[in-house]
């Protein structure tokens, strides 16, 4: 993976008790990024609790194999959190993370897979955009996705696309406030979903 200067997160107003760093991702980070991956996208609950070490390890292989392999239009991101400013580290609570913690990742990827791919061409998609929960609502994955955004303008390309499920209402409304817009003929139910959350194939023209 190229490497990529260290871009620092702005906090949101009001909320500036932790600062970041954007790096891109390397095999030392995969420990922590399988954590919070699996964190943020499976639930500890009941039965599932079992299933986490599964999960976490299906994880860490494919982001070991996709770092690794480090395809030409490809990128992982992540945001560690920078040194606690003297002004604002007082405020910082137990839980906040400590200086170089991960909070936050990313992957940007060239696809020529559906919804699409095979006819259309290739096309950047983002995924895993995870924020660790007590370092949410600063900014973060807005940062994130700006990268993205830059980078698959740097590719070319002058759309970018992601999928959401229709249920996460964190990740919509950052997307929505962020210029990403349902494309209807992709993202319109199926009929077999069986009563589970649809997932919704968003779109943003990069000007
Ligand atoms: C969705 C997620 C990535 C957002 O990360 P974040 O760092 O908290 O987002 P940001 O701080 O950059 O949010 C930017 C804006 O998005 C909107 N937003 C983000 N989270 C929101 C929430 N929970 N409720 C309402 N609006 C929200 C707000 O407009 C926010 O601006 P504001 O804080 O100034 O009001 C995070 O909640 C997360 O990791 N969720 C679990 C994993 C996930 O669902 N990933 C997305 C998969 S598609």
């Amino acid at each position: 993976v190229p490497p990529v200067g260290p871009t620092p997160v702005q906090p949101a107003a009001g909320r500036a008790r932790v600062t970041a760093i954007v790096r891109a991702a390397e095999s030392a980070d995969l420990d922590a990024l399988a954590d919070l991956l699996t964190n943020c996208f499976h639930d500890r609950s009941g039965w599932f609790g079992w299933l986490h070490p599964f999960f976490r390890m299906g994880i860490y292989e494919d982001l070991r194999i996709r770092i690794r392999r480090s395809p030409q239009e490809y990128r992982c991101w992540i945001a560690i959190a920078g040194p606690h400013r003297p002004s604002t580290a007082i405020a910082v609570a137990p839980s906040h993370a400590l200086p170089n913690e991960l909070v936050g990742t990313v992957e940007l990827s060239a696809r020529s897979s559906m919804p699409l791919g095979w006819n259309g061409g290739r096309y950047p998609y983002i995924a895993n955009l995870a924020v660790r929960p007590d370092c949410r609502r600063r900014g973060v994955a807005k940062q994130l996705l700006a990268i993205c955004e830059a980078t698959a303008q740097e590719w070319g390309f002058q759309d970018i696309y992601l999928h959401v499920l229709d249920d996460n209402q964190a990740a919509r409304r950052l997307y929505e406030r962020l210029g990403y817009r349902c494309v209807p003929a992709i993202a319109a139910p199926w009929p077999w979903s069986l009563g589970r959350p649809q997932r919704l194939f968003l779109h943003k023209r990069l000007a």
